[in-house]
């Protein structure tokens, strides 16, 4: 199985997407570590729970971002991590960062890349009258926020959303894209070409998936 970290900030409730889907021997992949910059999280207390190993890289620790992401894939690396998926860790990475894991880490974003990259994703897309949004998992690349799209899943927007209601649809939304995702990655049913992915396989793509 292929052997995973996940770089958490926070509640880690899309870790627990992946957890779950892990907890299957049949899964593809496994999740070996989880790294959280901030200490004590929600998150944490979830890996350990399923009994996966943990670690804390506190940025404030470190004087640059250059250092903190070395030590955050050193970390990653002593405990054999050949993939990273980014669950809602907070930080922009380096171009280094990004360089030494190269078509091996994804991120989840909550909207429908090209459109919304940033924060307060959800009050954007309410305030431009969007009547979808949704979530997208794709490569990292330097640019924030962008890379090869993997898969995206579409909610529609209804008119009495507040940007909590809508959050709630979309992170749903994400807890069934993520594992879907990277399962493709982990059987190697994909391929990287420029921008854009090549499924050899496209009958393992669920309706949730554009
Ligand atoms: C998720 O909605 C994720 O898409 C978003 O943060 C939330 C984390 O929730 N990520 C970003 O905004 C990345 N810039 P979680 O900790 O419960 O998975």
């Amino acid at each position: 199985r292929l052997k995973v970290g996940v770089l958490i900030s926070g509640r880690g409730s899309n870790l627990q997407a992946l957890l779950d889907a892990a907890a299957d021997p049949a899964f593809p992949a496994e999740v070996v570590l989880v790294v959280s910059n901030v200490p004590n999280v929600t998150g944490l207390a979830r890996a350990q729970k399923a009994g996966v190993a943990t670690a804390t890289v506190n940025h404030r620790e470190y004087k640059n971002r250059l250092d903190f992401d070395h030590a955050v894939t050193e970390t990653l690396e002593n405990s054999g991590v050949e993939f990273v998926c980014l669950a809602g860790f907070m930080r922009l990475v380096t171009k280094e960062f990004v360089a030494h894991w190269h078509n091996r880490m994804i991120n989840i974003h909550p909207a429908l890349l090209p459109l919304f990259p940033g924060l307060d994703t959800h009050q954007r897309a309410l305030d431009e009258g969007c009547k979808l949004h949704g979530c997208t998992v794709h490569f990292v690349r330097h640019e924030m926020d962008s890379g090869p799209i993997v898969g995206q899943a579409a909610v529609p927007v209804l008119p009495d959303d507040t940007e909590n209601s809508l959050a709630i649809r979309v992170l749903g939304a994400e807890h069934r894209l993520y594992p879907e995702c990277l399962k493709l990655i982990a059987e190697q049913k994909i391929t990287i070409s420029g921008n854009r992915l090549i499924h050899r396989h496209t009958s393992q793509i669920t309706e949730d998936m554009i």
